[in-house]
């Protein structure tokens, strides 16, 4: 059974009498079948001792003003039957007042690369995810947290924020979860018409074909002329960026793993998802 708590004084009396490694999972709710692959592995890694922590909390401050806070989808119950048939051991929804108690900001040190990719269009999103993570970080007091690569420019700045602030609880990664047709899973693919869904493929298909064509020694131009071109064969998808980099949000040499970003707009909703590509060396890609 899944216990839901509130407060965070509900939340330690509910971990008391659970397991001692604990794993947290920070979700904003509108939990799918992604959501349910974290806390499958943090069931995993866990392991008989352990306590699944997974906390729904739609945090206001990494919101832009143009963005979609109010409209969020949020569904407690039906969250809650997702933790469970998880496997997850609590699911925590704590308020703004739980989260941020008092209101003081947390001084979070920036960074360039905050900048770009997703933080070019949402200014101060990064450290908005930075400060609640650390705050939940302290609230559940975890061994370990799960987060999912689909945010895989969030997955670096919090595995970097936790290595220096707090390198007791590990970070695990998780492989993003496909629909069959390989759009990555969101909880904002609700927003999507049947026509937006129908051509929402177009995303996966593209950067599977930039993984390919990398493999053939194709240089980064080349790359995003293809996936640009694939993109742009329905007029419904826009791209916002599309980038290929480092696994550090730097500059990506060819022979090292990298990570092939994208940010698209289907009408107002904006989708991101990302890949693992190797850029070869011409010479070396017979
Ligand atoms: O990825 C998310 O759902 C959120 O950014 C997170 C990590 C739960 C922080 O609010």
């Amino acid at each position: 059974m899944t216990l839901l708590v509130h407060g965070n004084a509900e939340l330690r009396l509910a971990m008391s009498g659970l397991g001692s490694n604990i794993c947290l999972v920070p979700t904003m709710g509108a939990l799918h079948d992604g959501h349910g692959t974290l806390i499958d592995a943090a069931k995993d890694f866990a392991g008989k001792d352990g306590c699944v922590v997974v906390s729904d909390f739609v945090n206001p401050k990494q919101f832009g003003q143009e963005e979609d806070f109010e409209k969020y989808p949020r569904n407690l119950e039906s969250d809650l039957k997702i933790a469970h048939s998880a496997g997850a051991h609590i699911l925590w929804a704590p308020s703004v007042e739980d989260v941020y108690p008092g209101h003081w900001p947390l001084d979070i040190e920036s960074d360039p690369r905050f900048e770009i990719l997703e933080g070019r269009t949402r200014p101060g999103h990064f450290v908005a995810v930075i400060e609640v993570v650390t705050r939940l970080f302290d609230i559940v007091q975890p061994n370990f947290a799960v987060f999912g690569e689909k945010d895989f420019q969030q997955l670096i700045f919090i595995s970097e924020m936790a290595q220096k602030r707090d390198p007791q609880i590990g970070i695990l990664a998780v492989p993003t979860k496909r629909a069959a047709d390989g759009l990555a899973l969101s909880s904002r693919n609700v927003y999507l018409s049947s026509d937006q869904r129908n051509v929402a493929h177009l995303i996966p298909d593209a950067l599977k074909k930039a993984v390919q064509l990398a493999s053939k020694g194709a240089t980064q131009f080349e790359i995003k002329k293809t996936v640009t071109e694939m993109i742009n064969t329905s007029d419904l998808i826009e791209i916002d960026y599309l980038e290929i980099l480092s696994n550090d949000l730097t500059e990506l040499k060819t022979g090292v793993v990298g990570r092939i970003l994208i940010a698209v707009k289907l009408g107002n909703t904006r989708l991101i998802d990302n890949m693992p590509i190797l850029l070869q060396d011409k010479n070396d890609s017979n």
